[in-house]
């Protein structure tokens, strides 16, 4: 049986594409495989872990829950975007500086949502950040003091 392909529009880290998909492709597996967006890691896809978050619209999203179709005119921004030739954000300065990876797989995907939490609460207790901002997130390492840590050192530097 012939799927029909749609045509989707999407910008992604500045760049806009244009892909034909099929309707049940997932915007996870668009990014990695057609745009070569390798660090989008793929845990779960099921919605749990977080790892392979992004922002969609400004607004965090795990890539493994949206079709590709849905993404259609949207501004995507991965990991990827956020170091500024080669100078890392607040955020990710405070990931580096509070030792808050191990294997670092779940790191792209806590950075963005952190990245979006912290526009919107800049002085969170380390109730919310466990509670809100990685409430999405999962780290199979287990190191989740050193991660609250660096969210709270980011969120000082921020605020
Ligand atoms: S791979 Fe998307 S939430 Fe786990
Ligand atoms: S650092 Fe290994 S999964 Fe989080």
């Amino acid at each position: 049986m012939t799927v029909e392909k749609e045509e989707v529009t999407v910008t992604v880290n500045g760049e806009s594409h244009v892909v034909s998909v099929e309707p049940r492709e997932l915007l996870s597996q668009t990014l990695r495989e057609r745009m070569g967006c390798t660090e989008i890691n793929i845990g779960c896809e099921s919605a749990i872990c977080g790892a392979c978050t992004v922002q969609s619209d400004g607004k965090s999203v795990k890539s493994c829950t949206r079709f590709t179709v849905q993404a259609d005119g949207a501004d995507i921004r991965t990991v990827s975007d956020l170091a500024d030739e080669g100078t890392l954000t607040d955020i990710q300065q405070a990931f580096t500086d509070e030792h808050a990876l191990q294997c670092g797989y779940c790191t792209p995907g806590i950075v963005m949502a952190v990245d979006e939490y912290l526009d919107h609460n800049t002085d969170p207790s380390r109730e919310e950040i466990r509670n809100e901002a990685l409430q999405g997130n999962l780290c199979r390492c287990t190191g989740y003091e050193n991660i609250v840590d660096a969210v709270e050192t980011a969120a000082e530097k921020l605020d």
